[in-house]
């Protein structure tokens, strides 16, 4: 492990490279999503994965490398390289692949730097919507360009909350039976199919909370320090009623979303 100061990675220059590379690759998802895209399915039926999910990781994995060559990478689809730097790079090339499928807007391509296991740089491209949030660890959260900076004062009942649910129908079904105890105690629910972009949702104030149970690194990676940079709470709960939880969350709201969330996860697994 390189400790020293010389050797210790500049963390605006992680989060410049995480922009630049995820803005063209969005360019690229960006394109093709208008062209009729097979998929394969992986964990179940509505898993999927298309040729370009795997073509965007490689692109990406090039582009990066030609900056950063001694450091390691872990991708969706399977990239799993390790360099001798203590960098990281965890990539979701389509977070949304369901979405890019369909031709539906909702996808985008996240891409987070970890030092020492500790996420520091990230960015998630939205090219449908024009938009590139990124986000460097101590220096603030940005869309295009801009800071941004979580200013909505919401109240559990006037809380718009974004969720997803598991590509697992055994798991949807727990899933489900939350909602139903969440719902009738806030303002309304969003699935709108892509984690990545739920956090960057939080961290814009389009959304008050986003909760998952069940996510991969790669999904959560860089929209998680999106998030937390623009003054959301964030947080993985490793076992959160026997699940992986998790939560980004409007602070105005936390303590009761929290609860909320927690008696409803424990009302559900009761019912099941
Ligand atoms: C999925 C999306 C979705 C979430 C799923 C993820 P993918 O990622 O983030 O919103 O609900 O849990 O697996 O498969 O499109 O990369
Ligand atoms: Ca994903
Ligand atoms: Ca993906």
């Amino acid at each position: 492990m390189s400790t020293s100061a010389s050797n210790t990675p500049d963390i605006i220059e992680l989060r410049n490279i995480a922009c630049d590379v995820a803005s063209q690759a969005g360019k690229y998802v960006l394109e093709e999503s208008k062209n009729q895209v097979l998929h394969e399915t992986k964990s179940s039926a509505s898993d999927l994965v298309t040729e370009i999910d795997k073509h965007t990781e490689a692109l990406i994995v090039d582009l990066v490398r030609s900056q950063r060559p001694d450091d390691s990478f872990l991708g969706e689809e399977g990239t799993s390289q390790k360099g001798s730097s203590d960098v990281l790079w965890v990539i979701d090339p389509i977070d949304g692949t369901t979405n890019f499928v369909h031709e539906h807007p909702g996808f985008g391509v996240s891409i987070a730097a970890k030092l020492d296991d500790v996420i520091v740089a990230g960015a998630v491209a939205d090219p449908k919507h024009g938009e590139l949030f990124d986000a460097a660890i101590g220096n603030g959260a940005r869309c295009n360009g801009e800071l941004i900076r979580i200013e909505r004062s919401p109240k559990l009942e006037t809380a718009l909350v974004a969720t997803g649910f598991s590509y697992e129908a055994s798991e949807r079904k727990t899933q489900a039976k939350i909602l139903t105890y969440l719902l009738p105690a806030i303002a309304d629910i969003r699935r709108m199919g892509s984690a990545a972009i739920d956090l960057c949702s939080v961290a814009m104030g389009r959304v008050d909370a986003f909760y998952e149970t069940g996510l991969n690194e790669w999904d959560i990676a860089a929209g998680s320090l999106i998030a937390s940079e623009a003054g959301a709470k964030v947080l993985t709960i490793k076992s959160f009623v026997g699940e992986t939880l998790h939560v980004a969350v409007n602070t105005c709201i936390e303590s009761e979303f929290l609860n909320l969330l927690h008696s409803a996860m424990e009302k559900s697994s009761r019912d099941i």
